[in-house]
């Protein structure tokens, strides 16, 4: 039988509370819960069920207290990188929410300090491990549809977030999930970069993240071209979906047939028909109070959590790392400050090294 992981939660808000009802429910023991905010560490430990369990609102003292096989972050965005410090330090395998740091120049300075060692961090980008997202990327890597000339992930949230959220702004916060999709689905880092920021009519948030609708476009050196489409206003339910247009057929991922409803992904081919092997993949059918993201991401975090104690337990690097996140946060950055900047494009360029990607990024006028 697999290893029983001894887990901390720190950060325990709406997904630090996802992510430790799924793992209790993998079979392993939340043993410690931390939160700055020490009430939500009380709402968590007795929504979790645990209402014995001990409760820290600092990192150290959990690391010092409590004997820990991982931990998983999922504080407000501005302290992810002070509360995982610590425990990358202790040698706690952490699983983090995304994104790195509010701030890009925190995130150059992190992974600069932790290093690029792709064994310490698992990054909460989910969609590396969506099953549906995953056999489009086969098709993808397969030749299926030749070259990609185009690609256009969409993220629309139903509802605003909730008053305790803290946000940069949209792009920042939300756009990195789709950023991290077509970095990753593309294999390629854009080289131009820009985006506008909207507000669509009728819409009340107790959070002001400059907008409720962004639209993010960006070329890449091969000669894609891209666009990510966010907002918190598709008023019939969550919505995913990720068109990737080659020379020879079209991908399409997640059209929109109802929330929660089905997850297709779609091959079409040059002669207009769907592939064979298209597939139709189900989301969650969950009870009671769930957050909107949960029935279409539910299955993905298992597997995510999955992934990450397997990497743990092999020794095999993890799938999505501190690396990854920044790429995908200086990615974001340029389209927040194209959207500050009347849709201004702004120059892209990346390197594996992190001194030399921070240099790039100081030229390009992302960062001072
Ligand atoms: N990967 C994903 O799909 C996904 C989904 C949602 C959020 N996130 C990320 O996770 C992080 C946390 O987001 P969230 O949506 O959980 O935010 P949240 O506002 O619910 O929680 C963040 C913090 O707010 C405070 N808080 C929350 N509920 C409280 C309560 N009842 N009483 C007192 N304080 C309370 C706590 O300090 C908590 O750590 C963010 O960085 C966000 O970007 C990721």
């Amino acid at each position: 039988m697999a290893k029983v992981f001894r887990y901390g939660l720190y950060g325990v808000g709406r997904i630090g509370k996802v992510h430790g009802q799924i793992v209790k429910d993998q079979g392993h023991s939340i043993v410690a819960v931390g939160d700055e905010v020490p009430a939500a560490a009380d709402v968590a430990a007795e929504a979790l069920g645990e209402p014995q369990i001990p409760r820290f609102s600092d990192p150290q003292r959990m690391i010092d207290s409590v004997d820990l096989d991982a931990v998983i972050i999922s504080s407000h965005t501005k302290d992810h990188a002070r509360d995982a410090r610590p425990f990358v330090v202790a040698g706690i395998p952490v699983y983090l929410e995304k994104p790195l740091t509010s701030e890009l120049p925190e995130a150059f300075d992190f992974v600069a300090d932790v290093g690029s060692d792709p064994h310490l961090i698992q990054i909460g980008l989910q969609r590396r491990f969506d099953e549906a997202l995953l056999h489009a990327k086969e098709m993808l890597d397969d030749g299926m549809i030749g070259p990609i000339r185009e690609i256009r992930s969409i993220l629309r949230d139903q509802f605003p977030p909730p008053p305790t959220y803290t946000s940069r702004g949209l792009i920042i916060d939300m756009g990195i999930h789709v950023a991290d999709e077509a970095l990753w689905l593309l294999g390629e880092y854009p080289s131009e970069v820009w985006a506008r920021m909207l507000s669509a009519k009728h819409y009340d948030s107790p959070v002001d993240e400059g907008g409720n609708t962004a639209f993010v476009g960006f070329t890449t050196p091969a000669g894609t071209i891209g666009r990510l489409d966010l907002s918190r206003t598709h008023a019939s339910g969550y919505n995913n979906e990720t068109y990737i247009i080659g020379t020879e057929g079209t991908i399409h991922v997640g059209r929109f047939m109802g929330y929660p409803g089905p997850i297709p992904v779609e091959l079409w081919t040059a002669s207009g028909e769907l592939h064979p092997q298209s597939q139709t993949f189900e989301m969650a059918r969950l009870a009671g109070d769930y957050a909107e993201f949960q029935p279409r991401f539910h299955t993905t975090y298992q597997r995510a959590h999955a992934g990450f104690r397997h990497a743990v337990e092999s020794g095999e690097p993890f799938r999505v790392t501190q690396n990854d996140v920044l790429s995908a946060q200086a990615f974001v950055e340029a389209a927040h400050l194209s959207a500050l900047d009347e849709g201004r494009s702004r120059r892209f360029a990346h390197s594996d090294d992190v001194q030399e990607f921070r240099e790039l990024t100081v030229a390009n006028g992302l960062l001072d």
